[in-house]
């Protein structure tokens, strides 16, 4: 099965390249250039090898703890709901393209309360069908083919499946683990000034709170200096926004709060914050949303009539009565424990199993450890080290993935994503374990 997999990551990092010649040649079907141009996300092999192989543990899937999902609570939202038989109708009616109004009041509110600069309008509040929708929805109002979108390097390579399909140049930031490197940013800008092509550069792409996939969080300070950069090399006719990206927002589990990179933007004009009910909640109800530039709400919200007319209604009562009876919050602080548990069962094992060689980040939140192996040894499909963890029988994201691809700009290949929140402590350790094994077996 692994051996198919160099030739899937080939054809993703091709994405955005297919000229008119390419469309409509696949195997006698005309499909468009943007379907040629999406190919198969890396990671569905990775899946599917966790469903086929039995006694594979991955610590790749990105899913949220099982066990901890919040059916009680939902149970009794779905009753408390069914004890008003007009508004369980109401739910079951199609809403609004943005979003029921109840929601999105509550969604402003807490963004006030959470030091957005106010007001916060609910005609700026946006429910989608997940964040992921809302990414997708952005993506499609600013970008067109050929179009610049700056990302941290590494990123979420799910964005950049997306931005490869809207035919996007997808350039690399560099980070460290206070975030974007400030210089870094001030650098890629001007080799994009350089080359003439700031009129095609739309948009930063920033995960502001324990990104994936390093878990990392952006400080205040480079928060604040990214924003002044973008601002300061950004002109009326070439404006350049930023897409924060706030999905593991709620899953802090140390440390201090930080505000939004979007409070720097007191204007409303530039900063898009997407969120999310997924990760502080449930992913089931598929929902999540955004806090936009009035600017933006319409054309978004017209791309989302042709999607869908409106995310889940029912999903979307569920969320409101979980805002406003106190549940939501209620369940964020119980993930937030178990997620530390967690995190810490992950590095406990890590300290104990892994050699000195390897470097890994302890996220403060969120759901991943970065692990960095020497250099030279590649964590990618094929590899020595691959195939060991292949025999120890665990998964990994390949960093790989993780990083935009450019020619001539080689990117590191000797990191890996692990992922402590989908499976019990139990095989979570064991699949630790087998990991050192794999690694002192590849060193
Ligand atoms: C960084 C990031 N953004 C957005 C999403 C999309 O999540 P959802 O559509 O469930 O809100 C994910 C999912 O894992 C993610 O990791």
């Amino acid at each position: 099965m692994n051996t198919a997999e160099p030739t899937r990551a080939a054809a993703s990092e091709t994405s955005g390249s297919s000229g008119p010649s390419s469309a409509g040649a696949a195997g006698g079907v005309r499909l468009s250039a943007r379907a040629l141009r999406t190919p198969q996300p890396p990671i569905a092999w990775l899946m599917q090898q966790a469903f086929e192989v039995p006694g594979m543990i991955s610590l790749a899937a990105g899913f949220v703890d099982q066990k901890s999902l919040p059916a009680t609570p939902v149970r009794d939202l779905i009753e408390e709901l069914y004890t008003d038989s007009d508004q369980v109708l109401r739910a079951l009616q199609y809403g609004l393209t943005g979003g029921l109004r109840g929601l999105r009041e509550a969604i402003a509110a807490r963004l006030e309360k959470r030091g957005m600069p106010g007001p916060v309008s609910p005609d700026h509040v946006a429910v989608t069908s997940g964040s992921q929708q809302l990414l997708y929805l952005i993506t499609e109002a600013l970008v067109d083919p050929g179009d610049i979108v700056l990302v941290e390097d590494p990123t979420y390579f799910v964005y950049m499946g997306v931005l490869g399909s809207a035919g996007a140049r997808i350039l690399g930031v560099a980070t460290d683990d206070e975030g974007i490197i400030p210089e870094a940013l001030e650098k890629r800008l001007r080799e994009v000034s350089d080359a003439g092509q700031m009129h095609r550069l739309k948009m930063l792409y920033v995960m502001t709170y324990f990104q994936n996939p390093k878990g990392t969080n952006h400080s205040q300070r480079r928060r604040e200096q990214i924003y002044e950069i973008i601002e300061r090399w950004s002109t009326p006719e070439n404006f350049i926004y930023i897409l924060e990206d706030a999905a593991y927002y709620e899953l802090r589990f140390e440390g201090e709060d930080v505000p939004f990179l979007k409070s720097l933007d007191t204007r409303n004009e530039r900063v898009m914050t997407a969120l999310t009910f997924s990760k502080g909640f449930a992913p089931g109800l598929r929902l999540g949303y955004g806090y936009m530039p009035p600017a933006l709400v319409e054309p978004v919200l017209n791309l989302k009539g042709n999607h869908d007319f409106g995310s889940g209604n029912l999903s979307q009562y569920i969320a409101h009565a979980a805002l406003a009876s106190g549940r939501f919050d209620q369940h964020v602080e119980i993930l937030r424990a178990r997620y530390k548990d967690k995190r810490d069962a992950m590095l406990r094992v890590i300290r104990e199993e892994f050699p000195a060689e390897a470097q890994y980040a302890e996220p403060a939140g969120g759901l991943y450890v970065w692990v960095t192996l020497p250099e030279g040894v590649s964590t990618s499909p094929g590899s020595r080290f691959f195939q060991a963890a292949m025999a120890e029988r665990v998964l990994y994201v390949p960093g790989h993935y993780c990083y935009a691809q450019e020619p001539g700009r080689p990117k590191p290949e000797n990191q890996m994503r692990l992922c402590y929140a989908y499976i019990d402590e139990a095989p979570l350790e064991e699949g630790v374990r087998r990991m050192g094994a794999a690694i002192k077996a590849a060193l």
